[in-house]
């Protein structure tokens, strides 16, 4: 009594609670580093549910882009319907990639991107435009602080990555021209622990310091707690702009510790699913999908936090 479906393994029909057409999709997390990345999990294991048609394998590779490589080839051995990865850094992606095209399994990139000239590697890169976060960031130090000669440091996101290369980036063309200068760029790998050691580092090795540019929420948060400890006030003596707009960032903003956040919207489960499910029908897909980010000041922060969902 059924007809035949136009896709999938079983072709059996739709009825309630049939899996015939659930899509085996593995995927492989950077690692849990940053309230972002916990969020961004959450997001993804709650949208490519059962419920949903889909059974999700979810595998941490702990910032490692060997453990990564290491789990996209397991995927490819259990013949997965789809692998989804958020690249830890940027580069040596193309054999695995590769492997995945020979053996006919569809990639989808979320949150990071790869340097791969061939494009054809990956279907649909789903995630949000970095340079123009590091730009927004730039262009309002520049607006508040542009005349005062500030010196600012930089606390920077793994080496490596497409949020730490494209966010540098950003914020450099903002503040050329400007007499806002980067005395010194240390990476805090994203995390709030080595945020707070590079942040303590730079307040032994300088005494001046006016503003830090910390490329995700959570190194801001570290570098408060240095700043505090060396008995100065932050978002006072020293101004903090950070990336992500997650909740604990978001809270130091309202509280005036923190100047200004770009937000990095971690919510790519809903877009990964569709996309996954389009790709497995054979319809076609957007290369490129560009997350839309807000950005928030202090009192934009105040407003916002109490409908904020991660
Ligand atoms: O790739 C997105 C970045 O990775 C987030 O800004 C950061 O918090 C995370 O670790």
């Amino acid at each position: 009594s059924s007809e035949q479906a136009p896709q999938g393994e079983g072709g059996e029909g739709e009825s309630a609670g049939s899996s015939t057409d659930t899509i085996t999709l593995g995927f492989s997390q950077v690692g849990a580093e940053s309230g972002w990345r916990a969020a961004n999990t959450k997001s993804i294991q709650d949208t490519l549910t059962a419920e949903n048609g889909f059974d999700l394998k979810f595998s941490d590779a702990q910032q490692k882009q060997e453990n990564q490589i290491q789990a996209i080839r397991s995927y490819i051995q259990q013949q997965v319907d789809v692998i989804a990865f958020s690249p830890v850094v940027e580069t040596g992606w193309d054999a695995v990639l590769e492997e995945a095209k020979a053996a006919g399994i569809p990639v989808i990139l979320t949150d990071r991107a790869v340097d791969s000239e061939d494009d054809t590697l990956y279907e649909s890169f789903i995630g949000s435009d970095f340079v123009l976060e590091g730009q927004t960031a730039g262009e309002w130090a520049v607006e508040q602080y542009d005349g005062e000669g500030y010196k600012a440091v930089e606390l920077q996101g793994t080496t490596g990555a497409a949020p730490m290369i494209d966010r540098q980036q950003g914020f450099a063309d903002a503040i050329a021209g400007s007499d806002i200068e980067i005395i010194d760029s240390q990476t805090g790998n994203f995390t709030r622990t080595e945020g707070k050691q590079v942040m303590e580092g730079f307040l032994q090795k300088y005494d001046d310091i006016d503003l830090v540019f910390a490329h995700n929420d959570d190194m801001g948060l570290g570098a408060i707690e240095a700043i505090e400890a060396a008995g100065k006030v932050p978002g006072e003596d020293i101004k903090i702009i950070t990336v992500d707009a997650v909740k604990d960032g978001m809270q130091a903003l309202a509280d005036g510790k923190i100047n200004f956040i770009v937000e990095c919207n971690p919510l790519l489960g809903p877009d990964l699913a569709e996309i996954a499910k389009k790709v497995i029908a054979g319809e076609e897909v957007q290369k490129r999908i560009v997350v839309e980010d807000q950005a928030f000041d202090q009192e934009a922060a105040k407003e916002a936090l109490p409908d904020r969902q991660y």
